[in-house]
This record gives structure tokens, C-alpha cells and sequence, in this order.
């Protein structure tokens, strides 16, 4: 029975481009739902759209110079770009800077304050004298009250996910200036989640009767049996949806207050678009309302908003949050700062047209139950092994087969053996089977039943043999033939949430209409006898493993770029006088030639014009450079220093050089790349 859907996505922040984590724990699974269940004949509001306000933005704006819009506009617009390229079928892309957004953000603060459901209250709040402002949310770092975490941000914990008060970390340090903040009176709106204890309660053991994951269902029942307590809803920032009240100058809302508000303001936006009504996708009780969120969303979409709707009165609350938990690469946790990540910007360059083989190697190792580890071999094994050896491979030769034995039309089946008619109800059962995973949010266990489907087309294939059976029995081939293009169809159908290019692509080549989920099982047959298909056309290729190794290769680089930033800079020396420095002797000087000296791995022979004269220098540098390299350089030449032999050669001076911290030696040159502040000259 058609059923009305509301579907969200949690609202990426819009301070960097997206990765994959990004993909595997949120957009990827929300949009295999919402395009099932459109498959399916439902009616669906498949929304998200841009974060842009919070403390993020406002501090990526500072560190680049830029205003937080010159910041939103940008990753508005390559966030967009991404979800369109990887067929992240949203319905609307809306953002929380849009004029409606700030109406309907404004309006939903106004009704619960007509409401009378905030406590307005003066406290102290954590203060920056030296920035001159209120430390809220990221501008501020200390230990988490509940997990000890020592860099818990001041509204949440990422380690634990809690929620907690500024106020409430021990140690707190200003982010901005590493100051330890003062206090400062300040007024605000405070939402009392004690209040909504009761309801909360009553409503996530409704949901865990639900089959909540017991992950979302474990945390939020933690949290409630602790106690709730009340929580701000304004900040005293710059950058946000001004508080709508007389008496609230230079505050704004809390971001998390205004955030999900954005999957209505992004509904609205969509039905005017569209000419529909948007309010039964937000109040009507028969409609299925489902956050798709990352674990670290889970007490903002299982607390604070359902209290926030509670309150409001007039709309549905969550069905289920299916919230996933956390993609790691290559064994190391996902990071923007550092660059270990796998941009999707990127990706698609690097492997263009391939957003199906991304999109199927994230959801059947995706972090459903536990933390998972994306890994570019696994990658390469689920391209190569499953999508080419099993899917395109029983694809291509079927196509292939009838293009060669009937000129690509679909033959007469003569008989079905008890094979035949075994095989073609396994096909029939798929749409039921796949279904029941994707209902129950196990994504992974739903893209593994279809390549199943895709593997019975090949066993069948294997088993049966058109290719010898053509040569002693034209009508047993036919009926093979004939069975094989129905698996292919239903590939084609079924395979649509999980891989919309190919399914796109495999439709072209079987040249029909797609038939829904349903019909899959219900039809007698999804390819009539005669009906023509086209030509066969690779659906996947072979990854190798020179492609492979140029990503491992890239995120070797960002590990030693990490490292070597990290890497602590020499302390200064002792002081010296300036007699002291008179006493060097440094003149520019140019090398001449230079060879390598017998038997010795890191030693140069140079002859060097110091335009005093030309001189013998022993220099350490043969491991970084070849002779014919340094013929030619002008450089800087300690000419004073007491001369000394190296392997029986007399060195008469020294060249200044740095050494880079993945080691490598440069001349000293202040504009080269390689040479960073701080490094040391010997
Ligand atoms: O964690 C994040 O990236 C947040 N921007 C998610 C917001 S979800 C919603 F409520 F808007
Ligand atoms: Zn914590």
C-alpha cells in the first residue's frame, strides 16, 4: 500500500567539501531508501540541504580571510555538485541561509516562546577577554563531564556524543586564543529538556519496540536515565538566524536549534517548486518520518529536536534515525585537517564515471553495526571480484548471446525444465527478500542479496552452457537464452537504489521500461519473447593495481605531510654577540664541479668560486644530489672555517644547507617551496 515518506539527511556542514565517510554513513543508505520506496510506488520527500550557520563556518571564514558567506557559497555549491554526481536522488537541495529558512526558523523559535516553553534566564557563559567574545560550541575545548575526553567541543562531545552546556567542561580553553576563559553574564533561551523527560522516555521505548538499532536506541536511553537538563537555544554570535525578540541584540539561534528546522524550511521550498502542500510530510500521522545521520547527530535528532516538535505541538516525531556509525580509512580515523580522506571531488576525477563502484563498495562494507575501515584493496576486490567477475560479466554475456544467436531479439522460450521454472521463481522471490533488508535499514545485507541475484544469473549460465547447447538443440537454448534475460531484467530493476547509473545504462541495453519493485515479482515475465534489446556495452571495468597504488601512493603523501608538520622545529640556540657573528665569513659563491668521493655514500668533491678564490670543499650532500646536479648552483659558502681533511681530502670550508623534515637536503634558498620557516642551516 502507497505510503507517504518523509525521508531527511542530516545537513552537511558547509565548511570543506564532502568524503566518502560522508557518503557511506548518511547519503548513500538514505538514498537507496528513498529510491526504493519511490520504486515501490511511494510517495517520498527526499530533503537535505546545506548547514551554514554554527561555528565551523565562522572559523574556516577566519582562517581564510573571507566572509562565512563567501564560505557557504563555495561548499554550497561543490556539495551540491557532489550529491548530483553520485545520484543522491534528493527531491530538494535546499540551505539555512535561504530567506525561507530564516522565516520558518524564526517563526518556529517565536511559537515556542508564545508558548511559553523556554526559560529565559541570565547566567554565565565562558568569555574570551582577549578575543572579546563568547566562547560557544567550537570556540571552546576542554574535558568531557561524562567520558573524560580532553578535547570535547563546548555544546558536544564527538568521542562520547554527548550534549552538554560550555559551562559544563573542566578545563576549558578559548580555541581562539588557548586563553582560559572568564565568565560573563549573558542572557538566553534555554529549552527545558527536564521537562520532556517523560515523553522522551515513553517515546524511545515506543521506538526500540520499533526495532530502533540498538546502537541509537542504547545512547539515547544512557542519556535520558542520566537525566536531561535544560539547554540553550541561543548564542551570543554573529553568524546565525537573529533571535527574533526586541531585547536580543547580537544573538542568534543555536545552530542545532536551527539545523533540523531546516529539513521543514527545505520541504516547503521543495512543494512550492513542485505546487504541493508540504504540511501532511511534516503533520500528518500517517506519515513515515526517518533521519538518516551519522552516530555523532544522534542526540540532537533523538532528544533535542522530537522535544523541540513535542513542544511545538503540531508535528509528526522520527519513525526511526537510522544513524550509522563511523568510516574509517586505511585504519586511520577520517579527517578533514590532516587530509585523510577520499574527497568525492576527487574521486570522480580520478576514476570518472565510476560512482556506482563507490557507491557499492561503501554500502556492502558500510558502518552499520560497528566502525568500519574502508580500505582501497577492499575497493579494488569489490570492483574486480563482485561488480566486473559477477554482475557485468553475467550481463555482457547475456547480452552478448543474444545479440550473436537472434540478432538481439528475445527468443520463444519452447520447455521449461524443472531448472528453468526453479530459477525464475528464485528471481521472483528477490524483490520480497531485498525488501525486508532495506526496510530493516540493513543496507549492506540488501546490496549483498542482490549480487546473489546477480550470481544465480551466472550459476545458471555456468550450468546450463548455451554456448555448447546451441550446437545439438536450437529450442533449449532459446528457453535458456529466454531465462536469462529475465534475471538480467530483474537485475536491471532491483539493482536502481543501490547502482542508479548501471541500472540507468542496463535498461538502455535491454531496451525497456522499467518495471517497479513489485512487478519484478508479479509479472509473468519482465522480457516478452521478441522484444529487441541492444547492443552489449561494459557495464564495469577492471581496477588495476597501478590505480590502486596511486591512491595509497596520495595518502602516503598526506601521512608524511602530517608528520612532517608535526614534526617539532630545533630550539634556538644559546645567545651569541654580534662579535660573535662578525666572525663568519660567508660569501656567495658558485660550484664549478663537483664528483663523487671514492668509497664514501654521502660525500661530493666541489670545487667551488668564492670569488677569492677557488677552493676545495668537501660537502655531505651525495645522497640528495648527483654531481651533475649541483655544477652550476650559486650557494653560500662558510669561507673561515679552519680547514679539515675527509677521507684525505682537504676541505676548505663549508656551504649552508637545510635539511627538510622528511629529510631532505636543499640549498639555502628562502623561496624554495621545500624550505619552511624554523629549519635549521648547517
Ligand atoms: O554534523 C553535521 O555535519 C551537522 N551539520 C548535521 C546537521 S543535521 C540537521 F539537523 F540539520
Ligand atoms: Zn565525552
Amino acid at each position: 500500500m502507497s505510503k507517504r515518506y518523509t525521508i531527511t539527511a542530516a545537513l552537511p556542514y558547509t565548511n570543506g567539501p564532502i568524503h566518502i565517510g560522508h557518503l557511506a554513513g548518511v547519503y548513500v543508505p538514505a538514498d537507496i531508501y528513498a529510491r526504493y520506496l519511490r520504486l515501490t510506488g511511494n510517495d517520498v520527500a527526499f530533503i537535505c540541504g546545506s548547514d551554514e550557520h554554527g561555528v565551523p563556518i565562522t572559523i574556516k571564514a577566519k582562517k581564510e580571510g573571507v566572509s562565512p558567506q563567501d564560505i557557504v557559497d563555495k561548499y554550497h555549491a561543490i556539495i551540491k555538485k557532489s550529491f548530483e554526481d553520485f545520484g543522491i536522488s534528493l527531491d530538494n537541495y535546499s540551505r539555512t541561509t535561504a530567506k525561507i529558512h530564516h522565516e520558518t526558523a524564526s517563526e518556529f523559535f517565536t511559537t515556542l516562546y508564545n508558548k511559553g516553553e523556554f526559560i529565559e534566564e541570565v547566567t554565565e557563559q565562558l568569555y574570551d577577554e582577549e578575543a572579546n567574545q563568547f566562547l560557544a560550541d567550537r570556540f571552546v575545548i576542554g574535558t568531557c563531564p561524562k567520558c573524560g575526553n580532553e578535547e570535547s567541543y563546548g555544546d558536544q562531545c564527538e568521542k562520547c556524543g554527548t550534549s552538554h552546556n560550555a559551562t559544563d567542561l573542566i578545563n576549558p580553553k578559548s580555541a581562539i586564543t588557548g586563553n582560559v576563559p572568564t565568565l560573563k553574564q549573558t542572557k538566553h533561551w534555554f529549552l527545558p529538556l527536564d521537562k520532556h523527560e517523560a515523553f522522551l522516555k515513553e517515546w524511545i521505548l515506543k521506538g526500540h519496540k520499533k526495532d530502533w538499532k540498538p546502537n541509537v536506541y542504547g545512547q539515547v536511553k544512557s542519556w535520558i536515565d542520566d537525566g536531561l537538563r535544560p539547554r540553550a537555544v541561543t548564542r551570543d554570535l554573529d553568524w546565525g538566524i537573529p533571535v527574533p525578540l526586541p531585547d536580543a541584540d547580537g544573538k542568534v539561534l543555536y545552530v542545532w536549534f536551527d539545523a533540523p528546522i531546516g529539513y521543514i524550511s527545505a520541504t516547503k521550498e521543495w512543494a512550492e517548486r513542485e505546487g504541493k502542500d508540504w504540511e501532511p510530510y511534516w503533520k500528518d500521522e500517517d506519515t513515515k518520518l526517518v533521519h538518516f545521520i551519522g552516530k555523532d547527530n544522534i542526540v540532537f535528532h533523538c532528544i533535542i529536536f522530537p522535544a523541540m516538535l513535542k513542544a511545538e505541538g503540531s508535528y509528526i516525531l522520527p519513525d526511526n534515525v537510522p544513524a550509522n556509525e563511523f568510516l574509517n580509512l586505511e585504519g586511520n580515523k577520517l579527517s578533514t585537517s590532516k587530509n585523510w580522506a577520499v574527497w568525492l571531488p576527487e574521486y570522480l576525477e580520478d576514476f570518472p564515471n565510476q560512482q556506482d563502484v563507490l557507491r557499492y563498495a561503501l554500502t556492502a562494507n558500510a558502518p552499520e553495526t560497528k566502525d568500519n575501515d574502508f580500505t582501497w584493496k577492499d575497493f579494488q576486490a569489490r570492483n574486480n571480484n563482485e561488480l566486473v567477475a559477477i554482475f557485468g560479466n553475467f550481463i555482457n554475456r547475456v547480452v552478448v548471446l543474444t545479440n550473436k544467436y537472434y540478432n538481439g531479439k528475445v527468443p520463444e522460450p519452447i520447455e521449461f525444465s524443472q531448472i528453468d521454472e526453479e530459477t525464475l521463481a528464485a528471481v521472483k522471490a528477490y524483490p520480497a527478500v531485498i525488501s525486508s533488508s532495506i526496510e530493516r535499514y540493513r543496507f549492506r545485507e540488501a546490496s549483498q542479496e542482490l549480487m546473489n541475484l546477480a550470481r544465480l544469473g551466472n550459476k545458471y549460465l555456468a550450468d546450463e552452457e548455451p554456448w555448447k547447447v546451441i550446437k545439438e538443440d536450437e529450442a533449449r537454448t532459446q528457453t535458456i537464452m529466454f531465462v536469462t534475460l529475465q534475471i538480467a531484467s530483474a537485475l536491471a530493476t532491483l539493482s536502481e537504489p543501490f547502482l542508479p547509473f548501471t541500472s540507468d545504462k542496463l535498461i538502455g541495453i535491454l531496451n525497456f521500461e522499467n518495471n517497479t519493485w513489485n512487478e519484478v515479482s508479479s509479472k509473468d515475465f519482465l522480457l516478452p519473447a521478441g522484444h529487441q534489446i541492444g547492443q552489449a556495452e561494459l557495464l564495469f571495468s577492471k581496477i588495476e593495481d597501478e590505480t590502486i597504488q596511486k591512491q595509497l601512493d596520495k595518502l602516503e603523501a598526506s601521512k608524511k605531510a602530517n608528520e612532517a608538520a608535526n614534526k617539532t622545529i630545533e630550539p634556538q640556540k644559546e645567545e651569541i654577540t654580534f662579535d660573535d657573528f662578525t666572525k663568519l665569513d660567508m660569501r656567495v659563491g658558485t660550484i664549478l664541479e663537483a664528483e663523487k668521493m671514492p668509497k664514501a655514500k654521502k660525500l661530493l668533491i666541489l670545487k667551488v668560486d668564492t670569488g677569492i678564490d677557488v677552493r676545495t670543499i668537501v660537502s655531505g650532500i651525495a645522497e640528495s644530489f648527483t654531481p651533475e646536479e649541483v655544477v652550476g648552483k650559486k650557494v653560500t659558502v662558510l669561507v673561515n672555517l679552519a680547514p679539515r681533511a675527509l677521507r684525505g681530502v682537504e676541505s676548505q670550508g663549508m656551504i649552508l644547507m637545510t635539511e627538510t623534515p622528511e629529510g631532505k637536503l636543499v640549498f639555502v634558498n628562502p623561496d624554495d617551496a621545500n624550505v619552511n620557516n624554523g629549519l635549521h642551516i648547517s
